[in-house]
C-alpha cells in the first residue's frame, strides 16, 4: 500500500471538514488538488474513502478504518516532533563550555545563572589555559570557550563581551603600595610572579614589556592566578594577573593593585565558537546568554585579533 504522509493529511482534512472545497481552503491548495490527493489515496487502497450524498459527504466503512490510521499517524508524527524539538531545544540540550582560567572567575557566576534559567540542560565547564582552549576549539571538542583574543587565522567566531583589565598587584606592605604614577622602569628591579607559558595573561604581560623595551629583573613561574594571588600577598614579589581575578583579596586588603604608568594593559574576553560549529540551541542559548548578560554593560573598544 502506497499512501503518503500528505494524502493522509488532506483526506483527513476533507473528512473533518466534511468539504472538498473547505478541505481546499483550510490547506490552501485548489480543490482539483484536493480532488487529486484523495483520489491517489483511494486507488493505493483499491475502495472508496467517501460517498456523497447530495451535496453532503460521509465517510464509508473503508472511509472510517483510514480516518484511524490517518489519526494514529498525525498524533505519532506529533510526538516525534515534539522529541525532535526537547532534543534540539535549550531544555533537553547539552553544553560544554571551555573557558580560561582567567575567565572563569567571572564564567562561573554566567554559568550559575545561566543553568538557573535552563535547570535541565546538561553542562559540562573545563577550566584550562588559553593553549588548551585553542587546541580544544582545533579540534572541535567542545562548544563554546571563553577566553582572551584568538589568534588570527584560527578559523572561529569571536565576539567581545567583556573588559579585562590587567593589573599589577602587591602585598599591602610593599614598598610601592600607595604609590602613585609609578614609572615602569620601577618594575624592572622587581621580582614578578608569571604564568606558565600557554596562559594568555602570560602572552600579554610579555608582549607588554616588549613593547615598552623593559622586563622584570627576576621571575617565578606558576602555574594558576590562585599561586600567584598567595605568593604575592606572602611577600614573594609583585604579580600581572586579571583584575577580575582580585576582587575578593581586595576588599579584604590582602592585595592591593600598584598605580603603574601605562596600566593597565587593556585586554577583552570573547565568546568563540569555530564558524563551521553546529551550536545545539543550548550553546546557541548560552551565546546569546554571554553577550545579553555583560555586552550593554561594557563600553567595548571593537579591538581585532591577535596578530
Ligand atoms: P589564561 O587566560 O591566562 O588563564 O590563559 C586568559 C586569556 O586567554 O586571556
Amino acid at each position: 500500500m502506497h499512501v503518503t504522509l500528505r494524502q493522509l493529511q488532506v483526506f483527513d482534512c476533507v473528512a473533518s471538514q466534511q468539504s472538498f472545497t473547505r478541505a481546499a481552503e483550510a490547506l490552501h491548495l485548489s480543490q482539483p488538488g484536493v480532488s487529486m490527493q484523495v483520489k491517489q489515496l483511494e486507488s493505493a487502497v483499491e475502495m472508496a474513502l467517501f460517498e456523497q450524498i447530495g451535496k453532503r459527504i460521509d465517510l464509508t466503512d473503508a472511509g472510517r478504518v483510514m480516518q484511524r490510521l490517518s489519526r494514529a499517524v498525525t498524533e505519532q508524527l506529533r510526538e516525534t516532533e515534539q522529541a525532535i524539538d526537547e532534543l534540539k531545544g535549550v531544555e533537553g540540550g547539552r553544553l560544554r563550555v571551555s573557558v580560561a582560567t582567567t575567565v572563569n572567575y567571572f564564567a562561573s557566576r554566567l554559568l550559575s545563572a545561566y543553568c538557573a534559567k535552563h535547570p535541565k540542560v546538561q553542562v559540562s565547564l573545563d577550566v584550562t589555559n588559553r593553549e588548551s582552549v585553542i587546541r580544544k576549539l582545533t579540534e572541535n571538542s567542545t562548544d563554546i570557550v571563553l577566553m582572551g583574543q584568538p589568534p588570527a587565522g584560527l578559523n572561529v567566531e569571536a565576539q567581545p563581551f567583556m573588559e579585562n583589565p590587567l593589573v599589577v598587584i602587591a602585598g599591602p606592605q610593599h614598598p610601592l603600595a600607595g604609590k602613585q604614577r609609578i614609572p615602569l622602569a620601577k618594575l624592572s628591579q622587581e621580582t614578578f610572579l608569571i604564568r606558565e607559558p600557554g596562559s594568555g595573561t602570560r602572552l600579554a604581560m610579555e608582549r607588554f614589556f616588549e613593547e615598552q623595551g623593559t622586563k622584570p629583573a627576576a621571575s617565578i613561574e606558576m602555574s594558576s592566578n590562585e599561586a600567584i594571588k598567595q605568593s604575592v600577598e606572602a611577600g614573594l614579589g609583585l604579580g600581572i594577573v586579571s583584575e577580575h581575578t582580585i576582587q575578593l583579596e581586595k576588599d579584604a586588603g590582602h592585595l592591593v593593585v600598584l598605580d603603574v604608568r601605562h596600566f593597565p594593559i587593556r585586554r577583552q574576553w570573547y565568546v568563540v565558537h569555530h564558524r563551521a560549529k553546529r551550536l545545539s540551541a543550548a550553546a546557541r542559548a548560552f551565546k546569546g546568554f554571554v553577550l545579553a548578560q555583560v555586552g550593554q554593560r561594557n563600553a567595548l573598544s571593537g579591538a581585532g585579533p591577535d596578530a
